[in-house]
């Protein structure tokens, strides 16, 4: 990671530790980074753990890749430098909720495998956990809920994962989440299971 532009800057620590905030909690922080191509299922299988975290008392907060184009990234488009910091500012925000002891789950198509290696680098070994939303090309394009394949076979969206532009899939996922099978109850057992057995969040 680059240095920082600025010059006499000093870091300043805080009296609240993570610890602090995650024994108040009740439950540990963490970045669930949900990866895969558009159509797989990442906000609808985001937004659907993040309710179920919060049905139990969990902190938990939804950055998604669409919605954080409307703001903090609505200047960056699809170019793969774009994208490289799309998910470069997405990492050190997943990072904050992290350190404030959230249960943060990020669902952007993030298709470069080094973009993600450096997210993961960002953090302690356990607060990035990378999960793999497997879903064929054909099915997402099947499905197609935004109409944007049709425009991409059509020419109509230049550099369109998948079409025009590369996915590369996870080779050291913690999960593999595979959507064109198994169902929206299934996956969602599967990831709440994985947060209770591996202690991010009380069984
Ligand atoms: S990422 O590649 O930089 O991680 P991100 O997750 O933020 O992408 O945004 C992907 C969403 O933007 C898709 O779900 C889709 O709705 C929309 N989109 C618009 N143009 C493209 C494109 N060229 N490639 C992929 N997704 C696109």
């Amino acid at each position: 990671m680059s240095d920082p532009k600025s010059r006499n800057i000093v870091w300043h620590e805080g009296i609240v530790s993570r610890a602090d905030r995650e024994k108040m909690a009740g439950h540990k922080g963490c970045t669930i980074w949900m990866t895969g191509l558009s159509g797989s299922g990442k906000s609808t299988l985001a937004v659907a753990l993040e309710k179920a975290l919060i049905d139990r008392g969990i902190r938990t907060f939804v950055l998604d890749g669409d919605n954080v184009r409307h703001g903090l990234n609505k200047d960056l488009g699809f170019s793969p430098e774009d994208r490289n910091e799309n998910i470069r500012r997405i990492g050190e925000v997943a990072k904050l909720f992290t350190d404030a002891g959230v249960i943060n789950i990020t669902a952007f198509i993030s298709p470069y495998r080094q973009d993600r290696d450096r997210v993961r680098a960002l953090m302690a070994e356990g607060d990035f956990v990378e999960a793999y939303v497997d879903c064929p090309l054909e099915v997402c394009e099947q499905r197609d809920p935004k109409g944007l394949y049709k425009k991409a076979r059509a020419g109509q969206i230049p550099e369109f994962t998948g079409i025009s532009a590369p996915y590369e899939a996870p080779e050291r996922a913690e999960l593999t989440l595979k959507t064109g099978e198994m169902s929206k109850e299934e996956t969602l057992r599967t990831l709440v299971e994985f947060l209770e057995r591996k202690g991010y969040i009380p069984a």
